[in-house]
């Protein structure tokens, strides 16, 4: 049975749906349906799996991602890239092209300003792996997708993307 406090995984937009190129709006409501989203959201990237979604993604062209790269999920609404430092190569996948790979140039460091479901606003810093997903979500939201940065872009069959998901942990 269906209850209301349970989470639900949502369905994600693959390749040439149109709402991933849009630029998604500003949330100017908080609250227990934000809240909601993000919890959702958030189920959607653990069973795919994935370690960032953003929620055009799953249809809602609003500026909210989710990040988690083990340490807890991570929800930031209306975020912003403050600064960013240095430069890293690393290999990316995304939930919306799940037989695509390749390897994306990011900003080794960056500081995001953004709020929480509440509308309070935080700062944080990351570096890495975390700054690497903030930075394919962010993209998310104003309609750029990791395979207009990728180099090296590459297919894989569908028997091997379930091991690729794995292997790799890198499908934002
Ligand atoms: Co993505």
């Amino acid at each position: 049975m269906w209850s209301e406090n349970e989470m639900a995984a949502l369905t994600i937009c693959l390749s040439d749906d149109p709402i991933l190129r849009k630029k998604a709006k500003p949330v100017r409501e908080f609250g227990p349906l934000l809240k909601r989203l993000t919890e959702d959201m958030a189920e959607t990237m653990h069973r795919a799996p994935g370690i960032g979604l953003a929620a055009p993604q799953v249809g809602d062209s609003r500026r909210v991602i989710v990040a988690d790269i083990g340490e807890g999920v991570i929800p930031l609404v209306n975020p912003k890239i403050l600064a960013q430092e240095g430069s890293a190569w690393d290999t990316e996948g995304c939930l919306s092209f799940p037989n695509l790979y390749g390897e994306v140039e990011r900003a080794e460091k960056v500081t995001v300003k953004a709020q929480d479901e509440s509308g309070k606003w935080k700062r944080i810093e990351a570096e890495g792996l975390l700054a690497r997903v903030f930075q394919h979500e962010i993209d998310h939201l104003d309609g750029i997708l990791f395979i207009d940065k990728a180099v090296n872009l590459r297919e894989i069959l569908p028997e091997q993307i379930e091991a690729a998901q794995q292997e790799a942990a890198r499908s934002l």
